[in-house]
Formats: structure tokens, sequence, C-alpha cells
């Protein structure tokens, strides 16, 4: 017996949430679990709207037969083929004839990934509707969002959008977003998902403007009954628009680079920037990647370690130049012992990152009062840029 509430007239939700998901792409932390969102559309003829993460496709035929028998499913629409929405297509058309529904691209991953015969797949191109009885899904391309082949299903008699990872977040908690947490969580989500994928989500929010939408059921975490919410922020987060916040990422060894970034931090708020400070060793990708979202400013904080950056440092760097956020302007602090070398290839590494570096100091061991007052001086050049916007 499974809960399959009708979340829409005739629209179901047969999806599963998966509270014991720690990690996604061996990468993304995921403190609050995630879900695999999965929909029923019943008109005259059926239509599963995605499926589930391999490992949960037993569940999913639960739900569906808590409304028809899974022989009954017309067409599975394969929004995005990554095996979290699309893993679970082998077992489903094994026990249907539905036919599957997909973009140009999709249907060959669908092919080469699902082994779906050919004489099974749809291919649907931008625009194109499809008459189940009584409910009509057209359907949007919309590449990069998050792979090339990737489409919006909307279904028109409801309003509702079907996005796939777009307007997403990763928690297993919450059927709506009724939640509070829901904007925080859906920025951590855009800065690790969608954010290097900006210009293209900005596209996507401009055709949106053609539809009516009451009702977004994307497939992770809640569903959304209040699109403006989310759609003000993804206009916002798309665009790039940025705040007078900094982001001071760092790794300290013996505490030299800590009492850096700490006097750094002090003369930005001083001079009223927002600061979020994070010691990359401990800290949590998703939160770092949400801070990105909308911060003008970033700060790295790395002592040198064989000559070079200390790998944490490296490894957000790496990050940065993946995740292509908004940030403008930045800095580097760092300290050595018998060799310095880590701060300049940081300072690199940032320009690589089409941030502009406007200072940086490095110093031996531990900053003496000077080292503080020139760590001043930096902070009211970043300040000054990061507030004037
Ligand atoms: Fe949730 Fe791109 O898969």
């Amino acid at each position: 017996m499974f809960y399959t509430p009708e979340v829409s007239d005739r629209v179901y939700f047969v999806g599963v949430k998966d509270h014991n998901r720690r990690i996604f792409d061996a990468l993304i932390p995921l403190p609050k679990g995630t879900s695999y969102n999965s929909y029923l559309v019943k008109g005259k003829r059926n239509a599963l709207i995605d499926t589930v993460n391999p490992g949960f496709e037993e569940e999913l035929v639960g739900r569906i037969k808590e409304v028809i028998e899974v022989g009954e499913l017309n067409y599975v629409v394969m929004n995005h083929a990554e095996p979290d929405h699309a893993g679970a297509i082998p077992y489903i058309m094994k026990l249907c004839d539905a036919s599957l529904i997909a973009t140009e691209k999709g249907a060959e991953m669908a092919m080469h990934y699902y082994n779906v015969p050919e004489e099974r797949v749809m291919k649907v191109k931008d625009g194109d509707r499809l008459d189940l009885g009584g409910k009509t899904l057209r359907f949007l391309e919309a590449p990069w969002l998050h792979w090339p082949e990737t489409m919006f299903t909307y279904l028109e008699e409801n309003r509702l959008l079907f996005p796939c990872d777009f307007f997403g977040s990763h928690t297993a908690y919450g059927l709506y977003d009724d939640s509070e947490e829901l904007i925080p969580l859906a920025k951590k989500y855009f800065g690790e998902i969608m954010m290097p994928f900006r210009e293209m989500g900005r596209r996507a929010m401009e055709r949106l403007r053609e539809l009516e939408i009451e009702m977004i059921a994307p497939s992770h975490g809640p569903i959304i009954r209040n699109p403006k919410r989310i759609m003000e922020a993804y206009r916002r987060w798309t665009s790039g628009e940025t705040t007078g916040k900094a982001l001071i990422l760092y790794v300290s060894m013996w505490g030299s680079t800590e009492a850096m970034v700490k006097s750094m931090a002090s003369a930005l708020t001083s001079r009223g920037a927002e600061v979020n400070i994070y010691n990359i060793a401990n800290s949590d990708l998703g939160e770092i990647a949400g801070e990105l979202v909308d911060s003008r400013g970033i700060v790295l904080g790395t002592p040198t370690v064989l000559g070079g950056m200390h790998p944490m440092a490296a490894y957000a760097v790496s990050l940065i130049r993946a995740l292509r956020p908004p940030v403008r302007y930045g800095a580097v602090l760092g300290s050595y012992n018998w060799g310095g070398g880590g701060v300049r290839q940081a300072v690199e590494a940032l320009k690589a990152a089409r941030v502009e570096v406007v200072g940086s100091l490095e110093v031996r061991g531990p900053p003496s009062p000077r080292d503080h007052e020139k760590i001043d001086e930096l902070g009211g050049l970043l300040s000054k840029r990061i507030m004037e916007g």
C-alpha cells in the first residue's frame, strides 16, 4: 500500500523519496536526501512523466498500481536521460507497450543507455503536442537544463509544468513547497546543478513567460504550488544578479592563513559588505555552491604547500571554474614557512576563472600588525568594488 496523492486534477505523484542517499554524482552532499519525482497523468490514455533512480523500480510500480495497471500506460515521457530519472525506463518498458517520448537527442540516449527499441521511441520537437484524451501535453525543448537532450513537459489543462531538474531541490522532505526552507535548498541546488548553464536557464525563463503556470512539478524536491516565489528567485539567479556579498574560502594548516582571512572579514564587514566564511576542509560543498550563486566578491586563503597552493584550495578553485558563478572581484591571502608560491598560483587560478583579482598578500608565518594593516587596505579596495557593483 503506497500513498499516491493526486497533486492536481488526474495527476498523481508516483515518485520515490530517498531519505538515505547522502551524496550525488560522488560530489554533491545530500544532508536531507533527495527525491526522484515521477508523475502519472491520467487521460483517456495515460502518460508517466519521468521514472526513478535504479533500485526503486518496484516502489514506482507499486505506486502506479494504486491508480492504474502498469500495462495501461500508453506513454513514458523522458524529459531527461540521467539515470536518477530515466534509470527505471527499461523495467517499466518491459511491463507495458508504451511508447517512449523524448527529444531527438533524448531518443538516441534512450536507445543507447536503456536499450529502448527504435520502434518504441517517439521523437518530439519543440512545441509538439500530444492529446491524451482530456489532457494535452506540450513539449518544450530545454537543452542543457541539465543535459543536452533535456526538455520540459507542460500539461495545458492543469497549467502544470514538469521541468525535471530545473526548479528542483535536493530534499526527501515535503510533498509541497510549504516550508520556508525551499528557497535556501533550491539555491544550493541551483548552484550545484544549474549555475554552469545559467545562460540556457535565462533563455528558458524568457520562454516560460509565454505560459500560464499554476503549479511546477519538478523531479527533485517538493512540488511547487506557489510558482511566483521560485520563478522570481530563478529570474535573479539565471540573470547572474549579485549582491554586496563576499565569500571567503580558506584552508589553514597552523592558523596563520586563518588569522589573515579573519582580518579580511573584519575589513569587509566594517565597510558594509556581507561576508560568508567557509573553511574548505570541513564545509559542505552545497553551502559554498549556494553562496556562489549571488556573491559579488571572493577571497581565497591558502598556505603554500610544496611550492603551490594547498590541494583543498586547488579543489575549491576547480569547483569555481566548473560552476561558473557570476563572482566579479577577488583577493588572495596566504602564509608560507620557507618558500612561498601558493598565493601566486591561486591568483592565476582565480584569473582563469574570470575573477578580477584586486590584490593579494603572502606573508611568512603568522601575520604581523603591519600585515593586518595591509589586509585592511586590501579589504578597503575589495569592499569598494563589491559595494559599487
Ligand atoms: Fe536529476 Fe540531471 O538529473
